[in-house]
């Protein structure tokens, strides 16, 4: 009975109307005011028919969709609105096809990408994203209101969706950061990066499954060293992976099956033209003796024995010091050359070196002072480091920091990430220790901080098999260059 109902409904009780007057008798009455239905009835009518046409606007394309048949069934007869309609579908079907097929570079940037954005906005971000908030806590309350990060933007890369969050006034991306695990299974995506775009705003990445999830073969060996951009595998993005070696020291850090080889040689191999036009010399310290004794014909110096490897460094320190002293106020830059090639040092596992092995005056120390002063002064005489690592604690590598460029492979816990990359690098997406153990899927992928960006960019490095190094080395012999 509507009566019975209008006296419980909230609101509608008596109660007593305020008055300034702390003498006045009381007045009671309704505390709240109703309005007709018909006027609460015209005022959404008026504001659907106002979003109506703001939609249309906004989505012309739809709107000559939807409007022009109508337009024409009430002009010419909705049979021949009906032959037209179908008639300017299947052209544009068509054209769409042909676009596709001929032009699928234009077609993806065009088309395909950004309609799974809006697909992916609607069906996904935009469904989801209260619940998400809600449940990580980005979204805050204060009473009866609630504050909602706002979605600016949903865009997709061919291995990723990008969605533009406006944060809340006194959010930072840390607090983003931290939730990322949450916001990453919130929207079925295996991992969530954040980036910041400028203040106030955050990118969130989630990748659309894994485009690194298959090993990638070795590369083809270029036909000229770029001693700034050796290829050596693949971004995330599909684009190529650049190692730069020459003017930096580059340290790859990782557990046993990692991967470790895999970089260095395919550093390596993108040096074979430079290596054969002796414009490279790579030194390798091989204390395993697993690494790097197959391609020994590859290499100007190769040592083994942890006192040859003792002898090495020091002869490779001597090297950049008489270089040091003849350049010295003649050029600051080192251009590689046949007198004076650029020299790469590459060290197989250092910590073997650095920490394990027994002698602490005979091979640890001189080691360390010799590793120390490569890194600290080689840089701009042609001098190089790249040295592999199973265990980036401190006390093993202590010069570490000594590195520019680090590269992150398989970790066993989250702390060793920060220790390689640098602090937060693990927060802004560096999960080095989620990547999987499975060789097929996980062996030679990592996180590494990529030139122009603060952000960890996730890469694969290509494998070069043991049949891949014997033909290298083969076809240098033969080339008579051993
Ligand atoms: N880039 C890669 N892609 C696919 N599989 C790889 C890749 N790199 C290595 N593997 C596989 O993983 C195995 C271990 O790799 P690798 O020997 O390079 O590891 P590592 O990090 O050098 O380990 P260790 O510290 O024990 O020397 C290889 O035998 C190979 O099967
Ligand atoms: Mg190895």
């Amino acid at each position: 009975m509507p009566g019975m109902w209008r006296e419980t409904s909230p609101g509608d009780q008596a109660s007593p109307w305020a008055s300034q007057d702390p003498f006045a008798a009381p007045v009671f009455g309704r505390s709240v005011w109703k309005v007709p239905e018909m006027l609460v009835l015209l005022v959404h009518l008026f504001r659907f028919l106002a979003r109506l046409i703001v939609l249309a606007v906004l989505h012309p394309v739809v709107t000559v969709a939807v409007a022009g048949p109508v337009v024409l069934g009430v002009l010419a007869g909705w049979q021949t609105a009906g032959v037209v309609t179908a008639v300017v579908l299947a052209l544009v079907a068509g054209a769409l096809g042909v676009w596709a097929w001929r032009w699928p570079g234009t077609f993806t940037s065009y088309v395909r990408l950004p309609g799974l954005a809006r697909w992916r906005w609607l069906s996904l971000y935009r469904r989801f994203w209260q619940p998400v908030m809600t449940m990580t806590g980005l979204l805050t309350r204060r009473g009866e209101r609630e504050y909602l990060p706002r979605i600016r933007k949903v865009t997709c890369t061919a291995w990723a969706d990008r969605v533009l969050v406006e944060m809340l006034r006194g959010q930072a991306p840390s607090h983003w950061e931290d939730q990322a695990a949450a916001l990453a299974h919130g929207f079925g995506a295996a991992s969530c990066r954040v980036r910041m775009e400028r203040p106030g705003r955050v990118w969130l990445e989630f990748p659309r499954g894994d485009s690194l999830a298959d090993p990638l073969p070795a590369l083809p060996v270029p036909d000229e060293t770029d001693l700034s951009a050796l290829p050596v595998g693949r971004r995330e993005d599909g684009s190529d992976w650049n190692l730069k070696v020459h003017g930096t020291h580059v340290l790859v850090a990782g557990v046993t099956g990692a991967g470790k080889g895999s970089i260095i040689w395919s550093a390596i191999r993108a040096l074979l033209p430079a290596i054969r036009a002796g414009l490279v010399e790579v030194w390798a310290v091989d204390p395993k003796r697993m690494e790097l004794s197959f391609g020994k014909p590859l290499f100007a110096r190769y040592a083994a024995d942890p006192e040859d490897c003792v002898g090495l460094l020091e002869d490779a320190v001597e090297r950049m010091q008489k270089r040091a002293t003849a350049f010295a106020g003649k050029v600051r830059t080192h251009t590689p050359t046949i007198e004076d090639p650029f020299v790469l040092v590459v060290v197989d596992e250092v910590a073997f070196l650095t920490a394990y092995h027994p002698d602490a005056n005979g091979v640890r120390k001189p080691v360390k002072n010799a590793l120390a002063t490569l890194t600290s002064q080689g840089r701009s005489v042609g001098v190089g480091v790249l040295a592999a690592l199973q265990d980036p604690r401190k006390e093993v590598l202590e010069i570490r920091n000594l590195f520019p460029d680090k590269i992150a492979l398989r970790m066993d816990e989250k702390a060793q990430v920060d220790m390689v990359l640098g602090d937060g690098a693990r927060d802004r997406g560096a999960y080095a220790d989620q990547i999987s153990s499975l060789p097929e899927t996980g062996a030679g992928a990592g996180y590494v901080l990529l030139e122009g960006s603060r952000d960890p960019g996730r890469v694969r490095a290509a494998y070069v098999s043991d049949d891949d190094i014997d033909a290298m080395a083969a076809e240098f012999t033969d080339g008579g260059h051993a």
